[in-house]
């Protein structure tokens, strides 16, 4: 069997999640069955994706204490590491017809940056579309699980947490809500998994909705105005 490829333009599928979700599993699966069915697909990460943004992530995830990330700092860095990520990575595949799957995109900002720091959501999306050029997911897969739980996973699978891992639970319980909130904003486009449960049962939904969601015609452009 040949390569399928989307004729139009690709499609541009994103996982959210707090930490602890599941998603690199999740995405690690999704991308294997859609190769298997014959799809060109990129797989991807944000922060992260191309090596200036991956040199941008470690400065995110390894900061020092000494010198605290102000959350304007976090933001814009995040901003530009997604900038070079959409310019250098994801707009390319997309144009070449490929399925994007990219581990946390925008909705990550809004949840981290936005509920969870404070900073002001529409400041937020309009630097974002500066940063994206108004690219948006076509469909976005939030795996859901209480923060107890994912955080709990989180240090049984990782001896060392990164910086955002070690924020408090109140912190994380903030991003949950965000998630949450621009899940109920958006329901067209973002998809809510029940996570707490076994890795299989999830793999199992997710595909269902990613093959139910690819069968479906062509919805117009992705752009948002
Ligand atoms: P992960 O790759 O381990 O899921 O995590 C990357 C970390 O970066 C995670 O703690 C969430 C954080 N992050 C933000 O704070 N804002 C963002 O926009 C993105 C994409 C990630």
């Amino acid at each position: 069997m040949g390569t399928k490829t989307r004729q139009t333009r690709g499609l541009f599928i994103t996982l959210e999640g707090i930490e602890g979700s599941g998603k690199s599993t999740q995405i690690n699966h999704l991308a294997k069955v859609l190769s298997k069915a014959g799809y060109r697909v990129l797989q991807t990460r944000e922060p992260g994706g191309t090596a200036t943004a991956e040199a941008i992530r470690h400065i995110l995830l390894t900061a020092s204490s000494q010198e605290p990330v102000t959350p304007q700092t976090e933001a814009l860095l995040v901003f530009a590491a997604r900038c070079q990520h959409v310019t250098h990575l994801i707009k390319p595949a997309l144009q070449n017809g490929d399925i994007v799957l990219c581990d946390r995109f925008s909705d990550s900002t809004l949840a981290y940056q936005g509920f969870a720091r404070g900073l002001d959501l529409q400041w937020l999306r309009e630097t974002n579309a500066v940063a994206t050029g108004g690219l948006a997911p076509d469909l976005t897969l939030l795996l859901d699980l209480p923060v107890s739980v994912g955080l709990a996973r989180r240090r049984a699978d990782r001896g060392q947490q990164n910086r955002l891992d070690r924020e408090t639970e109140r912190f994380h319980r903030k991003v949950r809500r965000g998630f949450l909130a621009l899940a109920a904003e958006e329901p067209g486009r973002m998809k809510i998994l029940n996570a707490n449960r076994p890795a299989q049962e999830i793999r199992d939904e997710l595909t269902e909705i990613v093959i139910g969601w690819m069968a479906k015609p062509p919805r117009p452009s992705r752009r948002r105005s």
